[in-house]
């Protein structure tokens, strides 16, 4: 997903709290995360549950020009980051959608975040999206993060095809997802406002029949939930 989907705006309606529901598919969904996001442990990546503390690193890793450049304006202050943070729990809450923090090694800094958003009730089909400070691109933070992420999406919250756009300018957003096995099912002409212009976007796409068949990008080990 371009967009960190957060606007202002949002904050004057209340997200109101839905009861559990049972996914579209047939199969037995785990309902947990609703109360709590688990934290998702790689080797060197933990994805965990955004804290308003971390507003301050993400504002400043987010919001450089090269990070901001393809996606939908972050939020310009810590102020507006720690609203950004509190939506998304409000979100989670409400079973619509999830912002995991990424941290790596030992510390627990902030350093960027993996978004999961329902395009369904029940998440049947879902939207991914991504960004991490720019010290850290091409270092596999990515990689790690998006298998823990990806595996979450299918294994627990029971996505069924899990869609990704990303501006066809966006080299890097492209070229990750291609390396994740994700594939590209079309170009959505001039569908993202960016800057006063309409960008065309690519279309990227997984399915958890590829995703269980092992077809898609073999990771790097099993992931723990904690
Ligand atoms: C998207 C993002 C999280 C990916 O993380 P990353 O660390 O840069 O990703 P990686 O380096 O692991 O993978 C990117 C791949 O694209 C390739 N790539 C880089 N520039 C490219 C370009 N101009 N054209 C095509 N491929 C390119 C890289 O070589 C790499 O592939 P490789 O590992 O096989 O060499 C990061 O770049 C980011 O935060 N970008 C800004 C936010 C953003 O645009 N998010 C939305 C994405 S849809």
């Amino acid at each position: 997903m371009e967009k960190m989907p957060y606007r202002p705006e949002l904050d004057r309606h209340d997200v109101r709290l839905q009861p559990v529901v049972a996914a579209a598919a047939s199969e037995t969904v785990s309902t947990d995360w609703r109360n709590g996001l688990p934290m998702l442990a790689g080797a060197t990546v933990t994805l965990r549950e955004l804290r308003a503390s971390d507003a301050a690193s993400l504002f400043a890793l987010l919001t450089t020009e090269e990070v901001s450049r393809f996606i939908s304006p972050p939020p310009s202050t810590v102020d507006g980051f720690e609203k950004f943070i509190a939506w998304t729990l409000r979100q989670r809450a409400a079973g619509a959608y999830v912002c995991f923090a990424v941290t790596i090694d030992a510390t627990d800094t902030a350093i960027g975040i993996f978004q999961l958003r329902q395009l369904e009730p029940g998440f049947g089909t879902a939207e991914w999206g991504f960004a991490t400070g720019s010290a850290y691109w091409g270092t596999g933070v990515f990689q790690e993060g998006a298998q823990l992420l990806v595996t979450f999406a299918f294994e627990t919250v029971g996505v069924h095809r899990l869609e990704a756009r990303a501006a066809v300018r966006n080299g890097r957003g492209n070229g990750a997802l291609r390396k994740m096995g994700a594939v590209q099912e079309g170009l959505l002409r001039k569908s993202f406002l960016k800057d006063g212009e309409y960008l065309d976007q690519a279309l990227w796409t997984i399915l958890d029949e590829d995703w269980k068949a092992n077809t898609v990008w073999s990771g790097t080990g099993r992931m723990i939930v904690h």
